[in-house]
This record gives C-alpha cells, structure tokens and sequence, in this order.
C-alpha cells in the first residue's frame, strides 16, 4: 500500500538509530523486526513501533499506526507499506494532540515509582559480590547520589534464572537487606531462555511439567535455543499458565532476595542458533516467505532468534515474534504485582525493564536502549532514540550512560553523565571485561561534575516526577522534541540535539568531543533563562546563538511562562522526599505570567488509583503567585516550601507578602545554589535579577505578591 503524505517531514518508525526527523526527500527503507543487534544507522533493532508522526506546514500534524506484529518494512519517498494493513489514523491537529491520540489508543505509561527515577549502577563482569559491594561502596562513600544497585547475570549460578551462585555471590540476600535498610534498592538480570535437560533445576522441571514451551513446527518436540547457559527452551508467554508458570518458578528466589525490580534482557528474544540448534525445518514458508523485508542478518528471518515456523499457543511464532517482550514484560509485570515476600503488595508501582518492545509494553515496562558503543556517535544519537520512545508512549527510556560497548573515556563519560541525568531513565552500565566507569572510577575533578549533574537531577526530580505523572494521566511525552514544544517554528523540525524535559526545561548536551561551546537553538516566541548564567539571566538576542559549555556544565535553560517545583537534592530519593524543603522557581513569559504544577506522594510507589498523592498548580501574574490544591493526601503529609525565586525581576521590590504576612525577600542575582556546585558560588546581592524569598515555612502555600 502506498500512501503520498500532505506532510513535510515526518518522525517515528523505530528502532532505529540516528537522526529524529525523517524528511520525506530522501528515499530510506525503515525495517521493523525485532532483533538483538548492536545499534547502528540502518538496522533492524529490539523494537517494532511502526508509529509515524507527520507535521506539514503551520505546525500541522496527523499520525498513523499499522497495528502489525510480523516482521514489516515502509519505505519513505513513497510511505509504502507491505503486510497486513491494520491502520489507526490520528487527526491531531497538533503534534501534541496527535501523541495524545496515540498513547490514548495504546494505555498510559506506567508511572515509575519515584526511588527509579534517581541514579542506577550496573556493569556486566562485577563477577563476584565483593567486587559489586566495593564498586557500591566506593561511590556512596564519596558522595554520588544513588539509588540502585544492579545485578547482571553475574549472580546466577551458570545463568540460570532464580539462582544465585553458592561462592561468588553468597550473601547476597544479607547485601540486598544493607541497601534496603539504607533505602536504596535493587534490580536483577533475568533472561527468558530457560536451560535446557536441567533436571532437579526448578524453572526447567516445572515448565516440562506445565508443558509450557515454544514448540517446533510439526508440534512433535520443543524448540531449543542458545543463550548464555548453554541450550535453552523457550517459556511461551501467550500460554494462559504462562505466568503462573513464572510465578512459580521465581517464588523461592524472590522470597529469600527480594529484589525492587527485574531486568528482562534478550527478549526479542535472542539465540545463537540460527532458528533452532537444528536449524529450521527446510521449506516452511513461515521461515522462508516469498517476500523478506530488508532485515540485518542477510535477510533471514530467524537470524539471531527462534524459526518464524515455531508454534506458540496463540499462533505462529512469524506472527508473535514482534510480540515476545510484551507477553513477557506483562507475565514479569504480575510477578512483581503479586510476588511472595509480603513485602509489597498489588496496589503498588512495579519496575521492569525491557530490552525488547512493542507498542503498549509500557503498561508493564520501561526501556532501555540495549548495547551501545561508547562514542561520541551513540551519544548524540541516544537522544533521537529516547524521543522516538517517547512518542510511542514509552516514555521512560535511557540508554546505558557512558556507552556499553568498547572502553569509555573520561570526556565521554562526563558529557554523557551530563546528558544523562536528563533522560527519563539514568542508568549507567557497562560490559564485560572493560575498564570501570563508575564515577569512583575516575578522576576528582569528574567525580565532582558528576556528582553535581547527578545532583542536579535529583534537585529537579520534583518536576521530572510531576511530568512522569502528566504521562500517565493525561497521555504525553515526558522528553520531548522542540517541534512538539513549537511546532509553528519550522527552525524546530530538525533539532534533534538539544530537547526539553516536559514544557520547561531545555538541555542542550555537548556531544562533540573536545568541544567547549556549542550552538543553540533558542525559539524566539519563549523568554529563556539561563541556568547556570552566574546572573541566572534571561537569553537574548535568541535564534540560533553560539553559548559556552565548559566541561563542567551541561547548557540548560527554562523557559518563561512556568513555574518549577524544585528541591535540595539528597543523597538517595528516599532521605530526599523526606528531609528536603521544596523550592519553586517562577520563570514568567512576556506578560509575567507563568503556571506550573507539583505532583507529591508519601511513599512514592503507591498506584494513582489508590489516590494517595498530592497534586497542586501554580499560577503567576504581574507581582503575585498563588497555589490551589487539586488532589490532597487522605493522611496530611508535611510539605515545606522552603523557597521562592522569582526570575526576571527588573526592579527591586519595596514589598514582599506570603500569605498574608509581610516577608523579607532578599534580591539576588545567584547561580542555583546547589550544595554541592563545584566553585560554590554564594548569593550576590546586586541590582537587578531575581526575587527570592527563603525560609517560607508555610504547611499549605496560599499566594505571594511583591511590589
Ligand atoms: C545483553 C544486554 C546487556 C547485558 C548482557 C549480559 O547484551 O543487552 O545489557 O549486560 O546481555 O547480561
């Protein structure tokens, strides 16, 4: 089927690594097949989102969704699609409307509980618990804000699924209880390939028992695999006791290591056999279809993963291969929901991450990127993949900080740490056998600019959290392109190396190597203020403007017409949540009006549905803020705001009011004052800036007005 597009450019059609926009100018093939494969230009990669957002002249815009699970291809010139044609057409008429329409189609994301927003560790080849103990230990000891220790396939025993190896990584459940009691958490590795002739190994006897495999084609025997332990059969997750299946099978294990969340990896899903340890059967016309599109892997279908022809109980695996992750994650999803330890129970957020995705894994699963090398390549492109996500409803994703793949260096990892605590998702994780890259691992000054990158985050987690929420609630991105901020602006469409964090804030990342200043698009309908300007001034002239970026900073700017929630950054989310005051930074547009929002919660893990939050909006004009509660706490939870800074201010004011009461204000012109900013940087009272009124120790915060 062909399509001609009234459109001039368009974005989706993923995974895919490289550039965001899509011109519709340039021929290209996009190929869809789920697939462990390193990310490179023009591959098929883990996912299948066939999704395309068009935006044509005035910012206008409609998308189309085929619904298609089978390995597929559209070429873009002509959109030409092949395959069974099951569309969805949204009418926009925005960008945002349109992503709106989408995600409405396919379910809200899940909302990550709030200890998964902050800092994750990881690597490939810890080899032994003391080894991921110290790489623990050493960074919390210097301070790096962190909230989750990893565990990859190093603490199976031979890799197998819900064990723990006896002498490398005995002890662990004592680990997990210290980093519980330290109110961090932890997350395992667990991948779907069970090994095979295992007998007396739980996961293998039970699933011969519950008859529970992926079988071959003529239904005689199962399909056998190969991953990391050897040969291994395949759980068939569209099996009704699929996930009674898992359940039993990780009872055990999570009731003696009650991990916070899981990890499933190698799930679109990949072998080392090409189709089976026997190849796939000669002739099958599921496995050698008239028609291949373009895949890696010399056009073979079951390059890398199990034969088209393997029978699954809701089908054909040619028709579910797409699909495996998503049966999976909703299988791993209801592990969690109900797992065994008494310790959480089904009304709470959980936390899977899969590799593999297919349109709606995000009602049981966040994403990663899977295995990215460590250049300067993969970091600027990380962010096109992460806003692809983003439209297809999965929106927290991150790719492994630092890069996967080949050694890091010290630059790299820096700007990548900078980058990184922007995406909605901040893990860093490195492979096997290559040097650390911890920031312990490196040198004083990096561990400084990391720390206080990560802390930033952690300081805007208040409105990272509270756009997570909008996600949820009401179906939108959480990173996000400047041409869905602006689409009117044509300048936008193509910006794909500098995004905003929900409607407020815009990170420009350094991704050249050696680079100390870069160029940035400033939209010229938006007042912007510069973050870390040591007047915290306003940008101007606007358009495209050259700015420094030194190593120690990340570019970043608000933009006028919102209010930020903003708080002290802690060490960990939990002692953050409890202990730390919040700030609210009020950057007005041209007219000194500005609104925003604060979605709080006690625990931070608790479904929405059970109602257990706080939500509140903000809403500035000329000389005055006011607040409104929206949704308050059953149980009163103390919130504090401990600060308010007004950006922009041209005069000093004779007066400040807070709720009724005369306040001191102080009028100064400061960097963010972040405990921990290399080169401190204390408060400069000076002439013109910003108003900011500390120590407002106000349980509800009715209104402010200055004069
Ligand atoms: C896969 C994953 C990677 C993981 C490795 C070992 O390559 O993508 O993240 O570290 O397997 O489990």
């Amino acid at each position: 089927l062909s399509i001609g597009l009234s459109a001039q450019v368009i974005y989706g059609l993923g995974e895919h690594l490289g550039p965001f926009a899509k011109p519709l100018n340039q021929w290209k093939r996009f190929v869809l097949w789920n697939r462990d494969a390193e990310p490179n230009p023009d591959r098929n990669l883990y996912g299948s989102h066939n999704f395309l957002l068009a935006v044509g002249g005035g910012g206008r815009a409609f998308g189309i969704f085929l619904l298609n699970s089978n390995a597929q291809e559209s070429h873009r010139d002509l959109p030409n699609y092949r395959g069974i044609l099951d569309f969805f057409v949204f009418v926009g008429p925005t960008p945002k409307d349109v992503i709106q329409q989408y995600h409405e189609l396919l379910g809200p994301p899940m909302m990550p509980p709030l200890w998964s927003l902050g800092y994750h560790l990881c690597r490939f080849g810890f080899g032994t618990l003391d080894r991921l103990k110290f790489i623990y230990e050493r960074n919390v000891k210097i301070n790096i804000p962190i909230d989750v220790m990893w565990s990859d396939a190093d603490y199976m025993d031979g890799f197998k699924d819900w064990t723990v190896g006896a002498e490398k990584y005995s002890g662990f459940d004592t680990f997990i209880k210290q980093v519980y009691s330290q109110h961090r958490s932890v997350v395992v590795i667990v991948d779907p390939g069970i090994k095979n002739n295992s007998t007396g190994y739980l996961a293998y006897d039970l699933g011969l028992k519950m008859d529970i495999w992926m079988r071959t084609a003529d239904n005689k025997s199962y399909i056998v695999g190969a991953v990391w332990p050897g040969d291994v059969l395949w759980p068939d997750f569209t099996h009704p006791n699929a996930t009674l299946y898992w359940q039993r099978s990780s009872n055990e294990f999570l009731l003696k290591y009650p991990v916070d969340g899981l990890w499933i990896d190698m799930n679109e899903p990949s072998s080392f056999y090409q189709g089976s340890d026997t190849g796939c059967p000669n002739g099958n016309p599921l496995d050698f279809p008239p028609y291949v599109p373009h895949i890696i892997g010399y056009n073979i279908l079951y390059q890398g993963t199990v034969c088209p022809s393997a029978r699954q109980y809701l089908g054909s695996h040619y028709d579910l291969h797409n699909l495996y992750s998503y049966f999976e994650a909703k299988a791993t999803w209801q592990v969690l929901r109900t797992r065994p330890d008494g310790q959480k129970d089904n009304r709470q957020r959980q936390f899977v991450l899969s590799r593999s995705t297919f349109p709606g894994i995000q009602r049981f699963a966040f994403h990663w990127t899977g295995d990215n090398n460590a250049d300067w390549y993969n970091l600027r492109y990380s962010l096109s993949t992460i806003l692809s996500f983003n439209l297809y409803g999965i929106v927290n994703t991150g790719t492994d900080v630092c890069g996967f793949n080949s050694a890091t260096t010290e630059e790299l990892c820096i700007r990548w740490t900078q980058l990184g605590a922007f995406y909605p998702f901040m893990r860093n994780h490195n492979s096997l056998g290559l040097p650390d890259q911890d920031p312990a691992a490196f040198s004083p000054i990096a561990q400084q600019i990391m720390r206080y990158h990560i802390s930033l985050r952690y300081a805007f987690l208040p409105y990272m959290y509270t756009e997570f929420y909008r996600a949820t609630a009401n179906g939108s991105t959480v990173a996000r392109s400047l041409m869905e901020e602006f689409p009117n602006d044509e300048e936008t469409w193509l910006i794909d190396n500098q995004f905003m964090f929900g409607p407020a804030l815009m990170i420009c990342p350094v991704t050249v190597e050696g680079a100390v200043d870069r160029q940035v698009y400033f939209p010229p309908s938006a007042r912007w203020f510069d973050v870390h300007a040591q007047y915290f001034a306003e940008v101007t002239p606007k358009g495209l403007q050259t700015v420094p970026a030194p190593l120690e900073n990340i570019p970043l700017y608000i933009r006028g017409g919102h209010v930020i929630p903003m708080q002290d950054p802690g060490n960990d989310t939990y002692h953050q949540k409890l202990l730390q005051p919040f700030l609210l930074i009020v950057a007005p547009d041209a007219d000194g009006l500005a609104s925003g929002s604060l979605f709080w919660d006690r625990n931070g893990v608790d479904d929405l549905s059970l109602g257990n939050y706080q939500l509140m909006e903000f809403s500035a004009s000329k000389g005055s803020l006011s607040s409104r509660l929206v949704h308050q706490f059953p149980i009163g939870v103390q919130m504090q705001l401990f600060g308010l800074q007004v950006l922009g201010v041209a005069t000093k004011p004779a007066n400040v009011i807070v709720n009724e009461w005369q306040e001191e204000a102080v009028y100064v012109q400061q960097r963010l004052a972040l405990r921990q900013q290399p080169g401190g940087g204390g408060p400069q009272e000076s002439a013109k800036g910003q108003l900011e009124l500390t120590d407002i120790s106000a349980r509800v915060f009715k209104s402010a007005s200055w004069q």
